[in-house]
């Protein structure tokens, strides 16, 4: 996953794209933290992320406005965790949504938008992905290292 990155994106599709490649390089265990304010791309980039694993569902991944958690299942039969923790306000919020045991479990991928709420139950091998938003409208895809 390491190799796609950073990676500039002009467009909305080019952000998809990434998430399809991306998508395609995922495996059992992945967590995968999206880091960028309101508008960044982070939905845009899980619904490539869905294509590139091969969702079985026909409906797309919808920005979760109202469930915080979706979950689909893929052709290889891993599933796809899409955690949107935007409206989630305290630690005990985020208790309540089981994501710990979520982030832990092996047969699943993880990707979390407004991942720092709940950075302290971000597993170890968490790779962590900021959005920056150039002046043109442009977003560049970059790898956050975490010491
Ligand atoms: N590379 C890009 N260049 C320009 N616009 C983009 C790019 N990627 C996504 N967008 C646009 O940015 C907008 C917001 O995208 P998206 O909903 O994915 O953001 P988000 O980070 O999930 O926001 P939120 O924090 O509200 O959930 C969409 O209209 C999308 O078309
Ligand atoms: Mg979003």
């Amino acid at each position: 996953m390491t190799s796609l990155l950073p990676r500039a994106c002009a467009t909305e599709h080019d952000t998809e794209e990434l998430g399809i490649e991306m998508g395609q390089h995922a495996k059992a265990g992945d967590v995968i933290a999206l880091y960028g304010g309101l508008g960044a791309g982070k939905t845009c980039l899980v619904h490539g992320v869905a294509a590139g694993m091969q969702v079985l569902e026909d409906e797309r991944v919808a920005s979760p406005t109202y469930a915080l958690v979706h979950e689909y299942m893929t052709h290889s039969g891993l599933i796809l965790c899409h955690m949107d923790l935007y409206r989630i306000e305290s630690m005990e919020g985020i208790e309540a949504l089981g994501l710990e045991d979520l982030l832990g479990a092996h047969d699943r991928v993880c990707v979390i938008e407004w991942a720092e709420r709940c950075e302290k139950l971000l597993p170890k091998n968490t790779q962590r992905i900021v959005i920056e938003t150039r002046s043109d409208g442009s977003r560049v895809f970059k790898e956050l290292y975490h010491s």
